[in-house]
């Protein structure tokens, strides 16, 4: 018998005996309703399509504007910002720490001059936009939403998402500052400040796809990503926030893979479990505070370098087996990703795939297609108890921020990773165009370079920024943010003044690492 990516047995022909005592009112629920297998809501796309949120972002802010009004044009429906890595480690372009990275994953943003630019012309009160970023998350959440306070748009107009999630940056990806307990702090620091002052933000987005990136399978990628989440959860519980108020506000990423069937089964498995931590084991009684609300992205991984067009197909079937597992939010990649950052040509050809989908297809016109499936139900069982004993096991250890520590989920993914890596050089995995049916007659492809003149440019801006600013503010705003980083007052709010004063993202960060230290990973991990 054959197994899925996660190693469950995977049946050449299911039938009514596999469901013969299946309790499907209690499995499944209705859905938008408790467990939400069926999703989070009760008209899913037949109401609305999901939103087509393109991950975009390089160079200079600027350029990026550029990008995000030509996304906007071609029928996106939220934007979704990459920053470049020195932002995302909390470095300003002028940092030695930075050269040779600024600009080159992402945008590089030193201050709310380059926020300011990014989101020139775009209406934040109108768009949602999510920022994938992590450590800094809050000095990026306050620059938008000082930037939409110039734009006229109060706090509580604001939609959109910040990554946050600083756990799974220590499991896999890496753009960690500070040890875990401050982690965690500044974490719950920014549900209580959008709370308070952006209510309509979701304050995280509890990934998953960076962990199956880097090898997970699909069963270590739920159960990661939800210990994780339980981990966010209590840490959010001991600062006295309330689970039904911050709840609602907890998003959610996950991969899709090119493995259809075990993907569709992987979400209906995820909403169900997650469901239930809130509910029994959390106490949340606000509907929304147990409805696993998920962003998806097509495999990266998944993509080849041989033969890039071929990657067309696959993102197509890994969008859809997002849609048919309900995410809320998609982005598929670009076909050229594998070799270089994606034309403007290919990135409209992965937004016009999500398009062909929601507008050419039938998938949005019945909720939750696979529902009573022998095969999926069945899966959707097998996974989410997979999921739940692993989950069990993160438990037994002491919870995510202990296992991480011992190096437990790192360890679990890197074995998944070089399994198949050997199933791939042993040729049992078939990669098209890489293992089997190769072509040497390549056709040349022209990739998009970034400017390396951007580093001295940015640098320029910086020295100009410095040199024109009140440095007694910067100065006093910064004192203020260390002493309430000593104490236990919200950072957000000194944090806020600081950069409104136009203090950079490095001095932020710094100051925050002169208080907070910084996070090395415990030896032999
Ligand atoms: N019936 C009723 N209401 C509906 C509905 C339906 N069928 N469909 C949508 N709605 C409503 C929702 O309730 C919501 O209203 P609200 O804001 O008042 O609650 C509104 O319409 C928008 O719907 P969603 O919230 O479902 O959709 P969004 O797109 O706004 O949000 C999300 C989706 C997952 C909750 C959000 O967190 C999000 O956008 N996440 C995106 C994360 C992201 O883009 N990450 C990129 C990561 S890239 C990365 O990590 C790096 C790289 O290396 C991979």
């Amino acid at each position: 018998m054959s197994t899925t990516e996660s190693g469950l047995p995977i049946r050449p022909v299911y039938g009514p005996p596999d469901l013969a005592e299946w309790p499907a009112a209690e499995r499944l629920g209705e859905p938008g309703g408790y467990p939400y297998t069926r999703g989070v809501y009760p008209t899913m796309y037949t109401g609305r399509p999901w939103t087509m949120r393109q991950y975009a972002g390089f160079g200079t802010a600027a350029e990026s504007n550029a990008r995000y009004h030509q996304l906007v044009e071609a029928g996106t429906g939220g934007l979704s910002v990459a920053f470049d890595l020195p932002t995302q480690m909390g470095y300003d372009s002028d940092s030695p720490v930075a050269a040779g990275e600024v600009g080159k994953v992402g945008v590089a943003i030193d201050s709310i001059e380059d926020m300011r630019v990014l989101f020139d012309g775009i209406p934040l009160g109108e768009v949602s936009t999510s920022m994938t970023i992590n450590a800094p998350a809050a000095l990026l959440l306050l620059l938008y939403q000082l930037i939409g306070v110039e734009q006229g748009v109060p706090g509580h107009q604001l939609t959109g998402t910040v990554q946050n999630d600083v756990l799974k940056e220590y499991i896999a990806r890496g753009t960690y500052i500070y040890p875990p307990a401050a982690s965690l702090r500044l974490t719950s620091d920014i549900f209580a400040y959008c709370h308070r002052e952006i209510p309509r933000w979701n304050t995280i987005s509890i990934s998953g796809y960076h962990m199956a990136e880097a090898g997970a399978t699909p069963v270590q990628e739920v159960a990661f990503t939800l210990a994780n989440a339980r981990e966010y959860v209590r840490t959010a519980l001991s600062a006295g926030l309330d689970v039904n108020e911050f709840g609602p506000r907890l998003s959610f990423f996950f991969v899709s893979r090119t493995t259809l069937l075990e993907e569709v089964a992987k979400f209906r498995a995820a909403r169900r479990i997650w469901a239930r931590v809130m509910r029994e084991e959390f106490g949340a009684t606000n509907p929304k505070a147990q409805m696993l609300r998920f962003h998806t992205q097509t495999a990266g991984v998944q993509l080849t370098a041989q033969q890039p067009e071929v990657n067309l197909v696959r993102v197509a079937v890994q969008a859809l087996a997002a849609v048919l597992g309900g995410t809320q939010s998609l982005h598929t990649n670009s076909y050229d990703e594998a070799i270089a950052l994606p034309t403007e040509k290919a990135a409209r050809l992965a937004l016009r795939t999500q398009q062909v989908l929601a507008y050419e297809t039938d998938v949005t016109r019945t909720v939750d297609p696979f529902a009573g499936s022998y095969a999926v139900e069945s899966l959707t069982d097998e996974l989410e108890a997979a999921a739940v004993g692993l989950m069990t096991r993160v438990e037994d250890l002491g919870g995510a921020v202990a296992a991480i520590e011992r190096g437990f989920q790192k360890d679990e993914i890197e074995q998944s990773a070089y399994d198949v890596a050997k199933q791939i050089d042993g040729g049992a995995r078939t990669v098209v165009g890489v293992n089997r049916y190769v072509t040497n007659n390549e056709e040349p492809y022209e990739p998009l370079r970034v400017d390396p003149a951007i580093e001295a440019a940015q640098a320029d801006r910086l020295a100009r920024l410095r040199a024109e600013r009140d440095a007694d503010a910067v100065d006093r705003a910064l004192d203020e943010l260390r002493t309430a980083a000593t104490g236990s007052d919200n950072v957000l709010d000194p944090m806020r003044t600081a950069l409104a004063a136009r203090a950079t993202v490095g001095e932020v960060c710094d100051a925050l690492r002169e208080v907070w230290g910084t996070y090395t990973p415990a030896t032999g991990v």
